[in-house]
């Protein structure tokens, strides 16, 4: 074959952070066939769906089976069932959303990285360390990128500053993946000043909000004011409803979102009807039901489960004087290695010594080198039981 290939693909690192890390646990778990691991690695939840959820999708797919409530294609920016749905959801937090302006995807990942077809050759902003999707989207089209940093200094928050070019595209995750850092009001309003003064536009994911548990801290970008004039926000299913294996979420591009005399909102409406064809009606039935009001007790229920874990891990931490960011309005912990090993060095060393599995924080980016990531997404039983295996290690 003599085809040209995209070979931007060749500048991202070979192997997603999540594969390279399985491929390692299976490497490790042929070796010790025995081994108990304790997996606190990627950000999968683990507690079944709510019952709410589960009659909306049996309901949905009976109707599908039936000849007068079958249903075809999906619209491809969602039903107007769950548009409404997420409107209710953020009138919770005094924001008003146009129904056009929230678009019903199969996940916060596909949109975050897909987001890149509408824009053009920008100055890109992207946090370090960060969820990769943002980076590797944007390394996969051609651009440049520049960091904005997350160090201990600022406790994993990095703010605006002079060093950021006018009429940027500047990626904000708030609660963070992987840090657990979380903006405030006061400290989000300075990202949405900022991109006002200086004509750039926010990505905002918020696919950790529902752990919000702080007065505080904001749950949507939008409950900052200007903030629809500058920013996309994407949000996920996956974490707040356990939506991980069913597939659902969801991006809001406001009407007032404009450059160059184009609404942003337009061109990801033709994106969306060329590239993709919806999700799937009984998803779409589920998905309405998480945000119902017994539905969202059900999922905060499950939250809740696993904030006791994180509970449990921030205790630990405290308890041995070991910094760390997160665990409070976060499903995840961010902490520094022991006496200053590497990221990947002290992974292998946990999962060997401990047979705990986390994920190191080179992996979110170069600033997340000498950290590492904990979920608390396992059972209270698992999660006691590696903090008893850390107490022999840390
Ligand atoms: C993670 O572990 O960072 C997440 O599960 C990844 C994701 O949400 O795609």
């Amino acid at each position: 074959m003599n085809i040209k290939i995209n070979k931007n693909f060749l500048n991202v690192s070979e192997n997603y952070l999540f594969s390279d890390i399985n491929k390692r646990i299976k490497e490790y778990k042929e070796k010790n066939p025995n081994a108990d691991i304790i997996r606190l690695g990627i950000g999968d939840v683990t507690l079944p769906l709510g019952k709410s959820v589960i009659e909306a999708l049996i309901k949905a797919s009976n109707e599908m089976g039936n000849k007068d409530t079958f249903r075809g294609y999906p619209p491809e920016y969602g039903y107007d069932f769950v548009k409404e749905a997420v409107k209710k959801y953020y009138l919770k937090n005094n924001i008003n959303l146009d129904l056009d302006s929230i678009f019903i995807s199969d996940g916060a990942k596909s949109d975050l990285g897909n987001i890149v077809d509408i824009l053009g050759d920008n100055k890109i902003y992207i946090p370090n360390p960060v969820y990769p999707v943002y980076l590797d989207s944007n390394i996969m089209s051609g651009r440049i990128i520049n960091f904005i940093n997350g160090t201990q200094e600022n406790n994993f928050l990095p703010m605006p500053n002079k060093d950021i070019s006018n009429d940027s595209v500047i990626y904000l995750c708030s609660p963070n993946n992987p840090t657990g850092a979380t903006y405030n009001y006061k400290e989000l309003k300075k990202w949405v000043d900022f991109a006002l003064k200086t004509n750039s536009l926010i990505i905002y994911d918020s696919a950790y909000e529902a752990f919000i548990n702080d007065k505080d801290k904001p749950h949507s970008i939008y409950e900052i004011e200007g903030a629809k004039e500058c920013a996309i926000e994407i949000c996920s299913f996956s974490k707040q409803a356990g939506f991980t294996g069913l597939r659902c979420g969801f991006t809001i591009i406001p009407l007032e979102l404009e450059s160059e005399g184009v609404k942003l909102n337009k061109l990801w409406k033709r994106r969306q009807a060329t590239k993709f064809n919806g999700v799937s009606y009984p998803v779409q039935r589920a998905a309405e039901a998480a945000l119902s009001d017994k539905g969202i007790k059900e999922c905060m229920d499950n939250i809740n489960y696993y904030m006791e874990n994180a509970r449990m891990l921030s205790e630990f931490f405290d308890e041995k004087g070991i910094f760390y960011t997160g665990g409070k309005s976060s499903p995840y912990i961010w902490f520094k290695c022991p006496n200053g090993m590497n990221s990947w060095d002290f992974f292998d060393y946990l999962l060997q010594n401990a047979n705990v599995v986390g994920t190191p924080g080179a992996g979110f980016g170069t600033f997340g080198e000498g950290y590492f990531r904990i979920t608390s997404f396992n059972t209270h039983e698992k999660t006691k039981e590696a903090i008893n295996r850390l107490r022999k290690l840390l």
